[in-house]
């Protein structure tokens, strides 16, 4: 795939197919998501990559803690927008594409629920992979890094047919992870990868998230 092909062909899958990624195909992916650069080549990313029984069991306990009300319990938050920010604007934007497409009406709260409910299903994805950072290092500095991996990782996967979604809802309950992996406690819970075979008979799957315009958001210095 080319790499401007691939950069495009690249979004956010919020629905899979059950067929389970082998262990090699995700080595691959991650083998090849480690080329990413990292300040100093100081390569802070960890992973933790979860599958079958185990994964199955995370779903679960997360769905629980959200429908009991459980507040999320972030070690990393990646939310820090105003309410009346352009930034909220974006992700008001993206939520209306999202319910659209999936033919939600925003009165709908049960169908919001269900909606909301599958992002911490990992969007039914038979992987996860969980990026984790050592704790001896502070929360932001090597935010940029993880971020850079993360990229990396997504589109190193369409390599093999595979589609991603990088994700905070699969981390809201850090404890729920914790409980059902050996995760150490040294080790930052940071963001989620839902990864698998797109299911793209999946409406949401049709999304085309939109952009600024460059020339809105760029500053151009020292040219003719
Ligand atoms: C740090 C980060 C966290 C995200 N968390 C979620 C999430 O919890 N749920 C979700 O549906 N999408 C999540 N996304 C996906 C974004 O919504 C998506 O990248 C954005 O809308 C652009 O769409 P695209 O990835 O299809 O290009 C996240 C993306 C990033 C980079």
């Amino acid at each position: 795939m080319e790499l401007k092909e691939a950069i495009l062909a690249r979004k956010s899958i919020r629905d899979f197919r059950p067929d389970p990624v082998p262990k090699g195909v995700i080595r691959k992916v991650l083998e090849l998501g480690v080329k990413a650069p990292s300040a100093m080549n100081t390569q802070p990313w960890e992973f933790a990559v979860i599958t079958g029984d185990t994964l199955a069991q995370i779903k679960q306990a997360n769905i629980e803690k959200l429908r009991s009300g459980t507040m999320p319990n972030v070690e990393h938050s990646v939310v820090s927008w105003m309410p009346d920010s352009v930034y909220r604007r974006r992700q008001v934007d993206l939520a209306k594409q999202i319910f659209q497409l999936m033919d939600i009406p925003r009165e709908d709260k049960v169908k919001r629920a269900q909606w909301l409910e599958r992002g911490f299903r990992y969007f039914d994805a038979p992987a996860a992979i969980i990026i984790l950072v050592d704790k001896s290092l502070n929360e932001s500095g090597p935010a940029m890094d993880l971020g850079v991996v993360a990229q990396t990782i997504c589109l190193a996967a369409l390599n093999y047919g595979l589609g991603t979604c990088i994700e905070d809802q699969g981390i809201l309950y850090p404890e729920v992870l914790r409980k059902y992996t050996d995760i150490p406690e040294s080790k930052r819970i940071m963001i989620a990868i839902a990864i698998g075979y797109p299911n793209w008979d999946f409406p949401a799957n049709k999304l085309e998230s939109t952009r600024e315009d460059v020339a809105a958001i760029t500053s151009w210095y020292g040219f003719e």
